[in-house]
């Protein structure tokens, strides 16, 4: 496989003192996506998720819990990995940051780092956030307070080991003003570049506060900064640096999806670091925003917290992975409300797309006994019809290369609508009634069929479900999801036998 032709798309590390949330799932889902469309577009695609272990957070709630932060990372592990084979998440791989093979790479990767000469020992003093896990200066509080989530801080004063974060600035400044689309979207883009030109301070990079999390080598009094130490897990995964699978050569560097939050550690933290170990920089940083639920932040405290295995009990898993990438343009902060979900269900899946299926299986079923006829001569309600598929094929690509997840799915509605809008140009139930007109029936039974071909396997990277289904209802290989070559009008072979489909999304009732 050519290196152009593979893909790495990695999501956040999840921390296990939480159990997932539609927020984790959200993230989780947009890389499924991406990941899925760019396997149907013939890339060798990696895939990783997993799950962030260590730190003082997880210690404290494994103590408040009566079990020890192993324990609890067992059975949260386990919550994250049944939703993600729940949503249908395609990961290729996921990781622990307590397996061995990711404390290895961190380990090298400090060493390597130091050898260099950018880690040093110093002394630290600093304003401290437990639940950020991130340390402040006295002028950066806001009252006192962590200026991020506005929760207490404390002062620490230890022995840490230091990175010289500071060294990288201008090369890292240079690297975003020559990378565009480096840090997306744009207006994180601009936030970063202000944080970077404000000035780089040196990083404290180690802890001997507390014990929970991967010794510094050569020095089992300090344990490697929780941050050092996740983010080093897109590589670890790879096999870095041994690379005795060729994964890191052939994968490496990685798209990282993540949310707003965690960017400055993204966009700075980790291309600072692989600046040091003299490694190439991700190719690309997406910060997604945040979800509110019925307009509040979503909290334990306030309850409200959305679980996703409960919405997929209810409205089913393709209906929420629909919802989640369509709601919201991908970058911006939305809203999740059951109303704004239970519409996009009725109106999109069950109206629109479903609709046209039940609708143009049952014809082919009343007027040709379900047999799909070969199509005649297109007219040119036909070729505008097909020349809409070519050109909308390619505005889904271009949006799903800058994961504009919404604006591909308004695009490929856009071509549902069309297959609507051509049943009732062509009216069908009319051409059925005069002998003369068989053959344009034909035809346009073709050309409806072969839309719906074409859409079920546009869908399949956001509803994998359903786009299976729909090319099982034509007759296809539903296990054959390949966009390159299939996405050609014709695919659809004269002869084929096609049931009239039953519904494929039932609509709910709002009253
Ligand atoms: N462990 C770190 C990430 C380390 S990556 C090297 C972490 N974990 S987290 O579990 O707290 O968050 C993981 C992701 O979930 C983040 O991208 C965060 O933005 C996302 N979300 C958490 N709550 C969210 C919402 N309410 N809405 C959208 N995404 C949210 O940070």
């Amino acid at each position: 496989m050519s290196k152009s032709k593979t893909f790495y798309v990695t999501t956040p590390i999840y921390y296990v003192n939480d159990v997932p949330h539609i927020g984790h799932a959200y993230t989780t889902l947009a890389c499924d996506v991406i990941a899925r469309y760019k396997r149907a577009r013939g890339y060798d695609v990696a895939f990783l998720t997993g799950t962030d272990e260590h730190g003082q957070k997880v210690e404290m709630a494994a103590k408040a819990n009566g079990e020890t932060p192993l324990e609890l990372a067992d059975r949260v592990v386990k919550r994250f990995q049944a939703l993600w084979t729940k949503l249908n998440v395609s990961h290729t791989d996921f990781i622990r940051t307590t397996q061995e093979r990711h404390k290895h790479t961190v380990q090298e990767q400090f060493k390597a780092i130091e050898a260099k000469g950018d880690i040093y020992l110093g002394e630290y003093e600093d304003w401290y956030c437990t639940p950020c896990e991130t340390f402040w200066t006295e002028t950066q509080l806001l009252d006192g307070n962590c200026p991020d989530c506005g929760r207490k801080t404390t002062k620490l004063k230890e022995e840490s080991y230091f990175f010289r974060m500071s060294k990288y600035q201008d090369q890292l400044l240079k690297h975003i003003e020559d990378h565009p689309d480096f840090i997306q979207p744009k207006s994180r883009r601009n936030e970063i570049l202000s944080f970077v030109k404000e000035g780089l301070r040196d990083l404290s990079i180690s802890r001997t506060s507390f014990s929970w999390g991967i010794p510094a080598p050569g020095n089992e009094k300090h344990v490697i900064y929780v941050w050092f130490d996740a983010l080093t897990n897109y590589i670890s995964a790879l096999g870095y640096p041994e690379d005795k699978d060729g994964k890191f050569a052939t994968y490496w560097p990685a798209v990282h999806v993540i949310g707003k939050d965690i960017l400055r550690f993204h966009a700075v933290y980790w291309p600072t670091f692989l600046m040091a170990a003299g490694l190439p920089l991700p190719e690309k940083v997406f910060a997604h925003g945040w979800w509110t639920v019925e307009g509040q932040k979503m909290s334990k405290s306030l309850r409200n917290v959305v679980e996703p295995n409960k919405l997929i009990d209810t409205y089913g898993v393709d209906a929420i992975r629909y919802f989640l990438l369509r709601e919201v343009p991908f970058g911006l902060d939305g809203d999740f409300s059951h109303n704004a979900l239970v519409h996009r269900i009725n109106s999109d899946l069950a109206n629109d797309i479903g609709n046209l299926v039940s609708r143009s299986t049952a014809m082919l079923n009343k007027y040709f006994a379900g047999r799909l006829p070969a199509p005649q001569a297109a007219d040119s309600t036909d070729q505008a019809l097909i020349d809409q598929f070519s050109v909308t094929i390619e505005k889904i690509d271009t949006h799903l290369n800058n994961m504009a997840f919404n604006k591909a799915l308004i695009s490929i509605w856009e071509l549902i609508s069309a297959g609507n809008k051509y049943i009732d140009e062509t009216a069908p139930w009319a051409l059925a009634k005069d002998e003369k007109q068989r053959d344009r029936l034909a035809t346009v039974m073709y050309n409806l069929l072969e839309s719906i071909r074409i859409i079920a396997l546009l869908v399949a990277p956001f509803m994998p479900e359903t786009g299976e289904k729909i090319l099982q209802i034509l007759g296809c290989d539903p296990t054959d999801l390949t966009l390159d070559g299939q996405d050609q009008w014709g695919g659809l072979v004269a002869g084929t036998t096609i049931e009239k489909a039953s519904p494929l999304f039932p609509r709910i009732d709002t009253k």
